[in-house]
């Protein structure tokens, strides 16, 4: 039995789906808050519900005493820790939720790890660790010391606790540092989504730093394949950056996007946000000795979004 918190959310969707199919047994946890829009995980939850060894509990992971129970209940063998509150821009705005759902709910998840003696925890970082540093690619073995948000500094306060749980208690951890995931039943408030959404409707999109953004998308697929591996290979305690090979251009992508639309985006060009990151880059030597390799290269990832989303928004 995995325990995989996040399960109506983009990437923890897709992981259960994985799991489920290759025979797992799985109980969710989401509190489906509405962040953005709760239909779109309320259909992610209608699909793993269609496999019988798919349990779900709607509950804030800030709740110790109902994590407690579902632990007690399902006795997960490992965890799969993807509940979050996600986003670098709102955590300007809600300061207080990525406290609650990051940190609290973080060390929450950890205690009941522990007394239920999990053979592995595994839990989602960011590459927004890699804050401030400027030393392309980024590598594990990099300080992260200099987070240019909350959110990037909630993510390394988990890890940093992974560590001392790790140390003290024997829990098993290991932190995933993923790089902008990209895909079908992606979240909207991410830039696949929100250009895809603003040029089907005709209507202008913001784009910042002039554009002069570059990431290593990555697909959920490909992030998938990284998740289970390292589910499947519990260490005392370990950080991976999960990305792809190649980092893109913010306006290729763009380009990619109108290609596969067949239409223009109208762009504001403004300048940098406060607690962004001009651009990321991935080393993923260490996962790729796991066996991790990248399979989707951004115009069959990008592809298989705008299917998926004019499938489903009938559009
Ligand atoms: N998508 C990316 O590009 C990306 C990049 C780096 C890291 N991450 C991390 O990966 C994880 C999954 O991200 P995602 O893109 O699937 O985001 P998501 O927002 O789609 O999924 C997170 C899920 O967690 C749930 N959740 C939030 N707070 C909760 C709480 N207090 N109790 C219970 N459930 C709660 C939400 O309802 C949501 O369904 C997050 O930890 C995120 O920070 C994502």
């Amino acid at each position: 039995m995995v325990l995989v918190t996040g399960a109506a959310g983009f990437i923890g969707f897709h992981v259960a789906r994985a799991l489920l199919e290759r025979g797992e047994r799985v109980v969710g946890i989401d509190s489906v808050n509405n962040y953005y829009d709760p239909a779109l995980k309320e259909a992610r939850l209608r699909i793993l519900h269609e496999h019988d060894a798919f349990a779900f509990e709607r509950l804030d992971i800030c709740d110790y005493d109902g994590l407690a129970r579902v632990f007690g209940n399902a006795a997960p063998e490992k965890v799969c820790h993807l509940a979050a509150q996600a986003g670098v821009r709102y955590s300007l705005t809600d300061p207080f939720v990525y406290q609650k759902s990051n940190n609290e709910g973080f060390l929450n998840l950890l205690e009941c790890a522990r007394h239920a003696r999990v053979s592995n925890f595994v839990f989602a970082s960011t590459s927004s660790v890699y804050g401030a540093n400027t030393k392309m690619p980024f590598s594990e073995a990099d300080r992260t010391d200099t987070p240019m948000s909350l959110y990037a500094a909630t993510k390394k306060a988990n890890e940093v606790t992974a560590h001392a749980y790790s140390r003290l208690f024997g829990v098993p951890c290991s932190g995933l540092r993923f790089f902008t995931v990209y895909g079908p039943w992606g979240r909207p408030d991410m830039a696949l989504f929100i250009f895809t959404k603003a040029i089907l409707e005709g209507k202008p999109v913001d784009v910042f730093n002039f554009g002069k953004m570059k990431r290593n998308f990555t697909y959920v697929d490909d992030i998938v394949q990284g998740v289970l591996l390292v589910l499947d290979t519990p260490r005392p305690y370990e950080i991976y950056n999960i990305g792809n090979d190649r980092t893109v251009g913010l306006l290729d992508f763009v380009r990619e996007i109108e290609h596969c639309l067949d239409a223009r985006a109208a762009m504001n060009m403004l300048p940098m946000q406060p607690g962004d990151i001009a651009a990321t880059e991935a080393d993923i030597r260490k996962i790729r000795a796991l066996g991790y390799a990248p399979a989707t290269n951004v115009d069959a990832g990008v592809r298989e979004f705008v299917n998926w989303y004019r499938q489903h928004y009938h559009c």
